[in-house]
């Protein structure tokens, strides 16, 4: 069976809207549409119960309602208790205030794994802890295509290892990061897991019991709902923090991790992509059996080898031309790789592509997308760094085969 794309798009308001629908979006790494189940959600919270939630007259509770959905959603989909999920702003500051939670644990000379693959979210805020004392030890990306060689982590651990920071999936490099093994190293010396799943949540549902990490987050605007973070931890990473909200509001687990408080219309939209993620499910597979979870994971098989055939339209094409300089690995495949593929031609920047491509209505991202430190190792200019293009499991076949046929003609110069 094959994902019916042209079901999933009837899903999304944008694809039927005048102002988008003639576009061809391929910049869903940095942010993408939404189903109307997440639109209906946010607007009835606006609309029949934008008060505080909680409290104790009905509007309140149903708000307070809306909300504890969307968090028993979210557990349920990563197959997590519901005290484990911190729903905050967004990862780069849940990774900063997990951060400082976990400063207590690090003495001078301690040491921490940070890569240089990872988004700048979950580096920068490990790299402040040398402030105290705590030695920062790089994994960095083999020069060739921007991809972490596991041996290179092996050199790096040692009994000082405290924690070890890294991407499932790298926003740029695309390829998946074999987290259990890197787990499996770091646990051996004790060390805790930090992993960055901002670029895998779009395309894959993890299961965090079996992940092997201990924290694990991500950003819902990425994974077709409103604009929050979700940072996971197991029961027994989360004892080891300390708690960085109000002093009375510590032992909870929606405060613990997140001094901001929970933004309220904006998680109750949350509950939207299970919804979403369910219609997909009856329509291909029928009448819902199992738990969230596992229908998730089922419609995520077919989403998987969907945007599998997508990627590797686009890689077939960039992988013979010469002036191209490809990240990550040339073929797709499910666990393998992701369909953000990012390159650099070598003679034509980066942002002229991307405006061309527009020109064509194809977005598409350039730049270093907040991984400059893997631009810089790649030896290529952050100021243009690379052309990202990220397509997720409701494109089509038609928009990558459009995309190469304007992105030949631009590369000819013709564009
Ligand atoms: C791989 C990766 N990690 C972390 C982040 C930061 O996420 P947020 O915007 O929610 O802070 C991004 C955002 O682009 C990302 O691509």
């Amino acid at each position: 069976m094959e994902l019916d794309v042209a079901f999933v798009r009837s899903q999304f308001p944008a694809f039927q809207t005048a102002q988008t629908k003639d576009w061809i979006f391929f910049e869903n790494a940095g942010g993408s549409y939404v189903p109307a189940t997440v639109i209906d959600r946010l607007q009835r919270f606006f609309v029949e119960h934008k008060v505080q939630p909680y409290g104790t007259f009905a509007l309140s509770q149903r708000a307070g309602e809306e909300m504890d959905e969307s968090y028993a959603a979210v557990a349920q989909l990563l197959n997590a208790d519901m005290d484990e999920i911190t729903i905050g702003p967004s990862t780069t500051l849940n990774l900063y205030i997990l951060a400082q939670s976990l400063r207590h644990l690090l003495r001078p000379g301690d040491e921490v794994v940070v890569t240089n693959q990872d988004h700048e979210a979950n580096v920068g805020c490990w790299r402040r802890l040398s402030e105290h004392g705590v030695l920062m030890r790089e994994w960095r990306v083999g020069k060739a295509d921007g991809e972490l060689d596991i041996t290179g982590l092996e050199n790096l651990i040692s009994d000082r290892t405290k924690l070890v920071c890294c991407t499932l999936c790298s926003n740029l490099v695309g390829t998946l990061n074999n987290m259990n093994a890197i787990s499996e190293m770091a646990h051996k010396v004790g060390a805790l897991v930090v992993a960055d799943g901002v670029s895998y949540a779009p395309h894959v549902i993890p299961d965090v019991q079996t992940l092997g990490v201990d924290f694990y987050a991500y950003s819902t605007y990425k994974t077709f709902g409103s604009h929050q973070g979700v940072l996971w931890g197991s029961k027994d990473a989360l004892r080891q923090t300390e708690g960085q909200g109000h002093f009375f509001n510590e032992e909870k687990s929606r405060y613990r991790l997140n001094p901001a408080g929970p933004q309220h219309a904006e998680i109750a939209a949350l509950a939207g992509i299970a919804e979403y993620f369910d219609v997909l499910y009856g329509h291909h597979f029928g009448d819902a059996k199992g738990s969230l979870h596992e229908r998730a994971t089922k419609v995520f098989e077919l989403v998987s080898e969907h945007e599998a055939r997508l990627a590797n339209i686009l890689l077939d094409y960039l992988k013979g031309k010469s002036n191209i300089r490809l990240l990550g690995q040339d073929h797709a495949e499910t666990g393998k790789r992701a369909s953000t593929i990012a390159f650099h031609a070598r003679a034509m920047p980066s942002t002229h592509i991307a405006q061309k491509l527009a020109e064509h209505r194809i977005g598409v991202g350039s730049g270093h997308f907040y991984a400059l430190r893997c631009v810089e190792a790649l030896g290529m200019d952050p100021e243009d760094g690379v052309v990202r293009v990220s397509m997720v499991h409701y494109n089509t076949v038609e928009e990558v085969q459009k995309l190469v046929g304007v992105l030949d003609a631009i590369l000819a110069g013709e564009g």
